[in-house]
């Protein structure tokens, strides 16, 4: 992981134009990148990024995860070979808190509480003045922190999703017990061991989609193609809510767990690809934990 926010949130707009996007990148080895096509080229010999010819897959569509986009001599293996870093990375992860959060288990408490306070408006003003049975979707949900310390209070029912077999393990110990809110049950109901990048949620069951840390581990065709499928998952009123750390610029690679971190510039050209709006965005200022100066940001999108 890149770094994780330590500091409070703040409302503020955002401006960054994608004209004004710069698209040079680095890796955490301090390689520089003129793009992000150059970037994925290396990485899963793929010829297509965001900013060339990233494929639009059609909602509903299965799957794809296969290297179509345009990919050179080698790109299905070089795939999986992307693919199978990250999870070996996070395989050899301790499932707790201090574990999914890189060392900064003390980000929880402040990531906890921006979330709720940048979710229960969205909530209230979506879905405020009748009561109704909300269902949520945590992905790369990790070990459940983000549902047991909060998704879980707000939705009746959360559906973990999670690669990592022993993440999931101990979310589904976390979670083993219903709680009380009021005269509702609260429960996670279903728990998916399955990367993103081959997920695809059952049609119309979430009034909510919260993507947290996890997103940068996807390549920009599985980025679009798993938006384009997730939709499909969303109740009519439904919305994603992303939450991922941004590179000042351009983006930063982690070679420790195959992860990309994006600029804002960078986010907003994946979502026109995606066809998604933002609707809003709080930012919560980071400390420079790591390679570049990052900053965190929670998106509030849908399709509509
Ligand atoms: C930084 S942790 C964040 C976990 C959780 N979202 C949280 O905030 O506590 C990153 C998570 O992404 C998961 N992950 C790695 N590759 C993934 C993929 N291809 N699809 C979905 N999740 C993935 C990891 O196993 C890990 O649980």
């Amino acid at each position: 992981p890149t770094s994780f926010p330590c500091s409070r949130a703040t409302n503020s707009n955002f401006a960054a134009a994608a004209g004004e996007m710069d698209s040079r990148g680095f890796d955490s080895t301090g390689r520089e990148f003129s793009s992000a096509t150059e970037m994925w080229a290396q990485e899963i010999g793929a010829t297509a990024s965001a900013s060339a010819s990233a494929s639009e897959v059609p909602p509903g569509a299965a799957a794809p995860s296969n290297g179509d986009a345009g990919e050179e001599a080698g790109g299905e293996g070089k795939r999986e070979e992307w693919y199978s870093k990250g999870i070996a990375y996070w395989q050899g992860v301790e499932a707790s808190t201090e574990g999914v959060l890189g060392g900064y288990g003390c980000v929880n408490d402040a990531d906890v509480k921006g979330s709720a306070a940048f979710l229960r408006p969205l909530l209230a003003e979506r879905f405020g003045a009748v009561k109704r049975h909300l269902v949520a979707l945590d992905c790369g949900s990790g070990i459940g922190r983000v549902t047991k310390n909060f998704l879980i209070k707000h939705f009746n029912e959360v559906d973990l999703v999670e690669p990592v077999a022993h993440f999931l393990e101990a979310a589904r110990e976390n979670l083993s017990s219903c709680m009380d809110v009021g005269h509702d049950t609260h429960k996670a109901a279903n728990f998916y061991c399955i990367p993103l990048q081959d997920f695809t949620p059952e049609e119309g069951r979430y009034d909510v989609i919260w993507i947290q840390w996890c997103i940068g581990q996807l390549t920009d065709d599985d980025f679009i193609s798993f938006f384009n499928r997730a939709k499909v998952g969303l109740k009519p009123d439904g919305f994603f809510v992303l939450k991922e750390n941004i590179a000042k610029n351009g983006f930063v690679l982690d070679k420790e767990d195959n992860s990309v971190t994006r600029s804002d510039a960078y986010f907003r050209e994946l979502f026109n690809k995606c066809g998604l709006y933002i609707h809003s965005i709080k930012v919560c200022i980071s400390q420079n934990i790591k390679f570049s100066q990052t900053t965190n940001f929670s998106f509030h999108l849908s399709a509509t």
